[in-house]
């Protein structure tokens, strides 16, 4: 049966960077099904040539190296446009006749990447043209949601009732790009398919877990959409609290949606709510200098571009063992990364190398990137020095062990996941809910006036003080263990203790 995949937003920026590329490499990979169709939606006139044309640049750009002129010839051939209103329900007639020229059933995948406020709109407009209801044995409606869904719990409740209207949860991807990281992923081989860290994992063994998710590009040109959001609904509602998830959550029976999305579930519920009282004492917030001179940016804009958060899992593995959990833009370094700190040795009976000043040393650093990979820090002896001890690193990365451009882009396999049908790797509506409340309820301390200040930082750096101090309040320090640049592990000089 011929597939067709509607994509609204299908003139815009995250069509021509991510969706187009992705689903031609899958192509080119053989692993799209056929016949398939690709129909771009959007208001802007264009032809379908232009379409192809533009695409086909922005492809090149991409993957130079892989660009295969008569694999996308061939992927051209099933790109259409049609440009519509998305509120005027005889768009939706003119797409229905070109979902299925011959009148005959077509398995049917939406991809809504249009600005969230549309998002209503579309899901109704498709109800009401009967381009998505399910029949028994009959093809398959699905669609996928892009992030934002939703500014708080209210209005993603909301969202969620509007597409339950009309469809079954199991109809619904709810996309956090994050899942479709073959890093992120692999959170769940470490853990799930070794047996050597399920002993350790847990408060007995671990001393508090960091996740940091730090980008060195500002704003862009997303002011419009950044002003309203800011980096806690930008990237903790969604990215770090699904890390959160992963890292924290018991193992699943089995690995298939629901077994994995009940125990992220679990690890949600279980999330201890920051009451307004102690939001300064657990959270920080920044705003990088410059931004308010950012294009589109109010001059008086509070908005956030950094915050940091010290957070509790209530239940019998994580009791008392706190997370970490920082994120921001125009930080020093683009990397995003995990790190398992466990306890320390309860005396130190060895001599220490001079210089080294760092103790504490046992702490497993998961790079989801760039440096895809893992470092296990540990101490060992210094030869020839007596019984003098120094912090040494086992590592694996990705690009030794299966090669450099072996990681695909995130929007390759949750494409492909949604075609056959697999939502592992996308968030059910309960885990969004979940989410926005713990989010909801940092916001409320930050308007509180109980909250943290608004610090400024300088671009390049850290972040604010108060990120810092989150931690050396109890005599911890972030940790920086991911380097880009391989064979340059620096020491890191953290405080002794
Ligand atoms: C997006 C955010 O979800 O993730 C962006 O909206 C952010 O603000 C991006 O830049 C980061 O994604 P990645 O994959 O580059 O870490």
């Amino acid at each position: 049966m011929e597939t067709v995949i509607v994509i609204f937003g299908g003139s815009g920026d995250l069509t021509t960077r991510k969706l187009i590329p992705a689903l031609y490499n899958n192509f080119r990979k053989k692993r799209l099904p056929a016949p398939m169709r690709i129909i771009g939606f959007s208001r802007t006139p264009a032809t379908d040539d232009a379409f192809r044309a533009k695409l086909g640049d922005a492809v090149r750009a991409s993957v130079p190296s892989e660009f295969d002129a008569q694999a996308w010839g061939e992927f051209a051939g099933c790109l259409s446009y049609q440009a519509g209103d998305l509120e005027n329900t005889s768009s939706y007639a003119d797409l229905a006749r070109k979902i299925s020229t011959a009148g005959t059933p077509v398995n049917c995948l939406y991809y809504l990447a249009t600005a969230p406020g549309f998002y209503p709109v579309i899901i109704g407009r498709l109800g009401a043209a009967n381009l998505i209801a399910e029949e028994k044995g009959g093809p398959y409606k699905r669609i996928i949601v892009e992030k934002p869904f939703g500014r708080d719990l209210a209005t993603a409740r909301a969202l969620n009732d509007e597409l339950h209207r009309i469809l079954h949860e199991d109809q619904i991807f709810r996309i956090d790009h994050y899942l479709g990281k073959e890093t992120v992923q692999n959170v769940l081989m470490l853990r799930f398919g070794n047996a050597i860290f399920e002993p350790l994992w847990n408060r007995n063994q671990i001393d508090h877990v960091q996740i940091t998710v730090a980008e060195t590009v500002g704003v862009e040109r997303r002011a419009g959409y950044y002003e309203t959001a800011g980096v806690l609904r930008d990237m903790f509602q969604n990215h770090l609290l699904q890390l959160l998830t992963l890292v924290a959550m018991e193992p699943p029976a089995v690995v298939d949606a629901d077994s994995l999305r009940n125990e992220k579930v679990k690890v949600l519920t279980a999330l201890r709510e920051i009451p307004s009282e102690y939001s300064l004492r657990y959270s920080s917030r920044g705003q990088y200098r410059g931004y308010t001179a950012e294009e589109g940016v109010d001059p008086r804009s509070v908005t956030e571009t950094y915050a940091a958060l010290q957070v509790y899992i209530d239940n019998w593995r994580w009791q008392g063992v706190p997370f970490y959990l920082r994120s921001g833009k125009k930080l020093s370094e683009k990397s995003s990364e995990i790190i398992i700190q466990f306890r320390r040795p309860p005396t130190q009976i060895f001599d220490v190398q001079a210089g080294v000043t760092e103790l504490f040393t046992n702490h497993l650093s998961i790079c989801i990137q760039p440096d895809e990979g893992m470092h296990l820090r540990f101490m060992a002896k210094v030869p020839d020095q007596g019984m003098h001890t120094r912090p040494v690193d086992m590592e694996f990365h990705y690009r030794d062990s299966f090669g450099s451009g072996a990681i695909p882009e995130a929007y390759e396999r949750l494409l492909l996941d949604a075609l056959q049908g697999d939502a592992s790797l996308f968030a059910r509506g309960d885990e969004i809910e979940l989410a926005w409340r713990f989010i909801d309820g940092v916001r409320r301390g930050w308007e509180s006036g109980d909250g943290p200040p608004l610090e400024t930082y300088a671009p390049g750096t850290w972040g604010p003080e108060g990120g810092d101090s989150l931690l050396a309040h109890e005599g911890r320090w972030w940790r920086h263990d991911c380097s880009p640049h391989p064979h340059s592990p620096p020491l890191p000089a953290g405080p002794e203790r």
